[in-house]
């Protein structure tokens, strides 16, 4: 009965077991799985874009072949979380189909722009340093193939944090143009940084139920409060100043206070109307309709191959 599955189904879940794709679920823990999850995997395939976009602009060769093998690493991310979110019965296409007609979320962080060379550093440094903070307890995530994604993408992440480190570190130890450079970044990327872990806990409406399954291991502002902890000092070494007035150790809690974010402008750039996100649309897009010759030509030769095995 209906009722007996659930049992054996929270049974799972209580005793800290993974679910896999043949497990009976409830609908309501395979839908909010296709949504993170699906969100997850468009959030590595734009994320490919402000990198992307400095590949023929990187200052020397070492720069360039770390920004291309990182870019294909996201392209890599994206293609294992599609794959895990096929497993609960949506297609790929459907998914890209939600991705190009903007149905479908992906993370904030990509909607705004990277003018600058140091912000090669500070998506390094701060976005996928925050990514990691949020992926390492994902790879704990009660859905197998989810947790399982989750181990590859942490391993691969940490070498992107550390280039980035290493790229703010070799223009704090340059001319004072480049030291103003890497401050300018990282001044516009701190922010937006901290609202990639989502809404605080008392606006986050998939939370409580995220962590009931398990699938959510911290709430958003647990693993932000993490997060800053972690860049205070990484941001004295570095010798930049983090753009927070409000910022300062709390003996008490024994974490760092940080200042209010601007939720306004979280839910303005989810609404679309951030810096970058009709940009990255339109070249998701464009990208997708370029690339339809390499699925044609995959599909035909799929097809000549199977044909000819039934000869
Ligand atoms: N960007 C876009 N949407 C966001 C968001 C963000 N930073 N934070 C929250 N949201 C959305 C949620 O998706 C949800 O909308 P939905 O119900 O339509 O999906 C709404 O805001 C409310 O947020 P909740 O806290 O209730 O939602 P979640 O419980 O899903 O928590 C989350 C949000 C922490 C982002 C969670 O979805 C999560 O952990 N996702 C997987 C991690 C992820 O997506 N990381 C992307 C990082 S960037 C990256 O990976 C590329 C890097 O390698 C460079």
């Amino acid at each position: 009965s209906e009722a007996s599955k659930l049992a054996a189904f929270d049974a799972l879940i209580a005793e800290n077991q993974r679910i896999e794709p043949s497990d009976w679920m409830p609908e309501a823990y395979r839908k909010t799985l296709v949504r993170q999850m699906s969100q997850h995997a468009h959030s590595e395939i734009i994320g490919m874009q402000p990198e992307g976009n400095w590949i023929t602009r990187a200052p020397s060769l070492k720069r360039k072949a770390i920004l291309m093998a990182k870019v294909q690493d996201e392209a890599g991310h994206g293609l294992y979380l599609y794959s895990a979110t096929e497993t609960l019965g949506i297609t790929r296409d459907e998914m890209l189909d939600q991705l190009h007609t903007g149905k479908a979320k992906y993370s904030s962080i990509f909607n705004y722009l990277a003018p600058s060379w140091a912000d090669m550093g500070s998506i390094g440094w701060l976005v996928d340093g925050a990514a990691i903070a949020n992926q390492v307890p994902l790879c704990r995530a009660s859905y197998g193939p989810y947790g399982r994604a989750m181990v590859r993408i942490c391993k691969e992440e940490s070498f992107h944090q550390r280039q980035g480190f290493e790229i703010l570190l070799a223009l704090m130890n340059g001319t004072e143009a480049q030291q103003r450079m890497a401050q300018e970044s990282v001044d516009r990327w701190y922010a937006p940084a901290l609202m990639m872990f989502g809404p605080p806990d008392a606006e986050s409406p998939n939370s409580q139920q995220s962590m009931a399954w398990k699938i959510k291991r911290f709430s958003n502002d647990d693993l932000r409060q993490r997060f800053v902890d972690m860049i205070v000092p990484q941001a004295e070494f570095l010798g930049v100043t983090l753009p927070d007035p409000d910022l300062r150790w709390n003996e008490d809690r024994g974490h760092y206070d940080f200042g209010e974010l601007d939720w306004d402008e979280f839910y303005a750039v989810l609404r679309g109307s951030g810096q970058a996100n009709a940009l990255r649309l339109a070249k998701r897009r464009a990208a997708h309709d370029e690339g339809a010759w390499v699925r044609e030509a995959a599909r035909a030769y799929a097809e000549r191959a199977a044909s000819s095995e039934r000869l």
